[in-house]
């Protein structure tokens, strides 16, 4: 009897965000978690370079193509026996290294062709209770705008250019350390990421119009702006879902002393992925 060797997982996750957010401790966490000898998680540092690991998907976390499945269903005993694995990348969220690296990957797979490498989903996690500075909330929302056009960029640009929309790319913003009790709760979060994220747009389009003063040319591409609006509203994570992508803001931890009751850990964020596979 021969039994062919499970193929590579095919969705791939990118993991982005500000320095010191939380992505290496939860990605060290999911590969703790899909390993079957428990590794002690050691601390973390500043990453300087990209890691791409494998992760098993808990057998009791829904996908959205089995999302009705129960406790007694067999397929789950199915998918203990055959987990659903994904793949995620872990960027380092410097400043310096941010170009060259997140945003790079970034553009390098939402351009990408390949079926066997699709990028299902962005995670870009945010440390809630150091956003209450402002020099950090600034960081995080400049990072987190060109993330955004990127996409916006891939989502129209394919639209027009054929009758096949590009495949979504969602957005999830991973609320991280909702165990400190100094951390702004997920609807603060996402509250403040859109007003600032509106500051940016204002000074960016500015920054266009100022500059193609000199050619006449008053009209800033529609390309430039984030959000269907043209920059003339207040910006909102719902005006992306215009253009096509879903961004959802969702609270957890990956450490803290009771993860069952605070933010549930970082459940929802599995639950997450599970509904982009
Ligand atoms: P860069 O690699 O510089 O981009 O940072 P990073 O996003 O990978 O951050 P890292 O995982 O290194 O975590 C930074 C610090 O936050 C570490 O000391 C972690 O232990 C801590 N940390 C991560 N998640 C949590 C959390 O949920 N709660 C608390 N209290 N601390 C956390
Ligand atoms: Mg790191």
């Amino acid at each position: 009897f021969y039994r062919a060797a499970a193929s590579p997982p095919s969705s791939n996750f990118l993991l982005l965000g500000p320095s010191g957010a939380g992505k290496t401790a939860f990605t060290t966490l999911l590969e703790a978690k899909s390993s079957l000898a428990s590794k002690t998680t050691h601390n973390t540092h500043t990453s300087q370079v990209s890691t791409l690991i494998t992760v098993t998907l808990p057998a009791s976390v829904p996908t959205a193509s089995n999302r009705y499945r129960s406790v007694n269903d067999p397929s789950l005993k199915e998918a203990s026996r055959n987990p659903i694995k994904y793949r995620l990348r872990d960027t380092p969220g410097h400043g310096k290294l941010r170009a060259s690296q997140g945003i790079a990957e970034l553009q390098t797979m939402a351009s990408s062709n390949d079926s066997k490498n699709k990028l299902r989903g962005v995670i870009f996690m945010v440390d809630t209770a150091a956003l209450v500075d402002e020099a950090v909330l600034r960081d995080t929302a400049t990072y987190l705008h060109d993330v955004l056009l990127i996409l916006q960029k891939r989502s129209l640009g394919k639209g027009r250019s054929s009758t096949k929309r590009a495949t979504e790319i969602p957005v999830l913003i991973a609320a991280n350390k909702q165990d400190l009790f100094t951390a702004l709760p997920p609807g603060s979060v996402r509250e403040k990421l859109e007003a600032e994220i509106d500051r940016v747009r204002k000074s960016k389009t500015k920054g266009l119009m100022d500059a193609s003063m000199d050619t006449a040319d008053v009209d800033v591409g529609e390309d430039e702006v984030l959000g269907d609006d043209d920059g003339q509203g207040v910006f909102s994570f719902k005006l992306m879902e215009d253009v096509g992508i879903k961004v959802d803001v969702t609270g957890g931890a990956v450490k803290g002393e009771s993860q069952e009751e605070v933010g549930s850990g970082v459940r929802r964020w599995e639950e997450w992925v599970g509904m982009c596979l």
